[in-house]
C-alpha cells in the first residue's frame, strides 16, 4: 500500500486548479446507460472510483474511451443486467447503476453494497423508491434483484425518510423513463443532484426542482446522448481552502463554484480566516491562530460531512474548545485516534468530538481509514513539527486527483513511496 510523507511547517503558496467532482461524475457516468446514443463528458477526474464505475459500465455492455479528461461513452443496445460483487465491493456507488438499468431494461441484479469504514450505508431508501415505482425487489445470496411488472415503471409520490444523496439520484434515474409523474419529497439538495438533473434534462428528460426538497420527474419515452462538463469538486476545493489556512499560507483556488462551498466558507470566516473571491477563483490567506468554532454536519446546504475530518484537523490550531457533531454517518470519527497520535487533544462523547487548541502537532506514522480521514491526516502533517507518514493512501487516491502533485506545486514538502499513481 502506498505511503505519503510530509515534513510540516511550510506555508503553502501559489495556485491550484480544482478537478471535476467525483460525487457528480459517478451518477452521471451511471446515467450514460439511459440514452440510446453516445455521451461525451468533460473534466472527468483521473480517480480510482471513476475507473471502477467505468469498469462496471463496460461489464454492462457500454463502450468507453478516455481521452485526457474527456470520456466518450457509447451505451449498450441491450445492457447486461448483472453487476457482480467484485465491482460493488470496491465502490458502493456502483449501486447507482440500478436505477438506469431498471429504466432501460426493467431488470437489475446488483450485489448488495457492504458497509464501509464510516457506517453501515444501507440502501433501503433506494429500494423503497424502486418498489414504489413498480419494481418487484428480491434479496438473496448477497444480491438484490429488481424486476418491473408488465406495466413498466409508473410515476409515484415518494417520501424519503432521510434526504439520501444516492437514493435521490437512483430514483431520479429510474423515474426519467417511467410513465407519468414522480415526486420525490424530502429529496437531497446537493449540487451533485443539480448537475445530474441538468445532464438528464439535456438528454431530453423532464426534471423540475432539483436542488430543492421536492423534485418532480415527468417520464419521457426516450433519451438521447449529450455533451456535458461536470461541476468542480466542492469537497476538494474545501480541502485546499483548509490546506492554505492550516499552513498559514496564501493560495488561489481556481475552478471552484463559491456557492457550493458556502457552508465551509461560513465556518472559516467564523474561525477568522480570510477568503477572498477573486476573478480567477477563491484566495485563502492563513494566520497564526484561529477562533474555536462548533460544527454540526448536515445534508446540503448544511456543513458537509465530507469536510468534517478536514476541519477537525484545522480546529487543533484554534484557540479554545471546538465541538463537532457528526449527524450523517454513525462512525465517521476514525481519524481522531490517528490525530491524537500526532498530539491532538480530542475527546469523543457519542456523535460529538471536543477539540482543545491550539496544539502544536508532531509528525507520526498514521493510517488513512477512509478518503476524507486520509486527507485530514495529510493536512495535519502539513502543520506538524517533523515528518508524518500516512499509510493506506489508496483511500485518498479514490477521491483526490493528483493530490501529491498539487500539494508539491503549492510548496508542500511532501513525497510518496509505492504509490499507485
Ligand atoms: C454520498 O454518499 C457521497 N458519495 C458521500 O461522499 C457523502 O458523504 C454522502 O453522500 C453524504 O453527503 C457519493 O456521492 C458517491 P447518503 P451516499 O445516501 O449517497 C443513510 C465521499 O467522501 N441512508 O446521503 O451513500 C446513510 O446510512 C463520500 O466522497 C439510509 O439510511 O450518502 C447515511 O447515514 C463518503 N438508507 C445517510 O443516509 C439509504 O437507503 C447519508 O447517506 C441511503 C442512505
Amino acid at each position: 500500500m502506498g505511503k505519503l510523507y510530509i515534513r510540516g511547517g511550510r506555508p503553502l503558496s501559489g495556485t491550484v486548479r480544482i478537478s471535476g467532482s467525483k460525487n457528480a461524475v459517478l451518477p452521471i457516468i451511471a446515467a450514460c446507460l439511459l440514452p440510446t446514443s453516445p455521451c461525451t463528458l468533460h473534466d472527468i477526474p483521473d480517480l480510482a472510483d471513476v475507473h471502477t464505475i467505468c469498469l462496471v459500465l463496460q461489464h454492462l455492455g457500454a463502450q468507453i474511451k478516455r481521452n485526457g479528461t474527456t470520456l466518450e461513452i457509447v451505451p449498450p443496445i441491450k445492457p447486461n443486467t448483472e453487476a457482480p460483487y467484485e465491482f460493488v465491493r470496491q465502490m458502493r456507488a456502483s449501486f447507482l447503476v440500478m436505477g438506469p438499468l431498471l429504466a432501460r431494461s426493467g431488470l437489475a441484479a446488483i450485489s448488495l453494497p457492504g458497509g464501509c469504514a464510516i457506517g453501515s450505508r444501507p440502501v433501503d431508501l433506494h429500494l423503497k423508491g424502486f418498489n414504489m415505482l413498480g419494481a418487484h425487489i428480491e434479496h438473496g445470496y448477497g444480491s438484490i434483484r429488481a424486476e418491473i411488472g408488465i406495466g413498466g415503471l409508473q410515476g409515484k409520490h415518494i417520501y424519503l425518510d432521510f434526504p439520501s444523496v444516492g437514493a435521490t439520484e437512483n430514483i431520479i434515474m429510474a423515474a426519467v423513463l417511467a410513465k407519468g409523474q414522480t415526486v420525490i419529497e424530502n429529496a437531497a439538495e446537493e449540487p451533485e443532484i443539480v448537475d445530474l438533473a441538468n445532464f438528464l434534462d439535456a438528454m431530453g428528460a423532464n426534471i423540475k426542482g432539483a436542488g430543492t426538497k421536492e423534485v418532480k420527474i415527468t417520464g419521457v419515452r426516450e433519451l438521447h446522448g449529450v455533451t456535458h462538463t461536470v461541476i468542480p469538486d466542492r469537497i476538494e476545493a474545501g480541502t485546499y481552502l483548509i490546506a492554505g489556512a492550516i499552513t498559514g499560507g496564501n493560495i488561489l483556488i481556481k475552478n471552484v463554484i463559491a456557492d457550493h462551498v458556502k457552508p465551509v466558507l461560513a465556518k472559516l470566516f467564523e474561525m477568522g480566516i480570510a477568503v477572498y473571491e477573486e476573478y480567477e477563483g477563491l484566495r485563502v490567506i492563513g494566520r497564526k491562530h484561529y477562533n474555536a468554532v462548533d460544527v454540526k454536519t448536515m445534508p446540503y446546504p448544511g456543513f458537509p460531512t465530507d469536510m468534517q475530518p478536514q476541519i477537525m484537523a484545522l480546529m487543533t490550531c484554534a484557540k479554545g474548545t471546538s465541538i463537532i457533531t457528526e449527524t450523517v454517518f454513525e462512525n465517521r470519527f476514525m481519524h481522531i485516534s490517528e490525530l491524537k497520535r500526532m498530539g491532538a487533544l480530542i475527546k469523543t462523547v457519542g456523535r460529538n468530538a471536543v477539540i482543545q487548541g491550539p496544539v502544536t502537532l508532531s509528525g507520526a506514522p498514521v493510517k488513512a481509514t477512509d478518503l476524507r480521514a486520509g486527507a485530514a491526516l495529510v493536512l495535519a502533517g502539513l502543520c506538524s513539527k517533523g515528518i508524518t507518514e500516512v499509510s493506506n493512501v489508496h483511500h485518498i487516491e479514490r477521491g483526490y486527483e493528483h493530490f501529491l502533485e498539487k500539494l508539491q506545486n503549492l510548496g508542500a514538502d511532501i513525497w510518496g513511496s509505492d504509490l499507485d499513481i
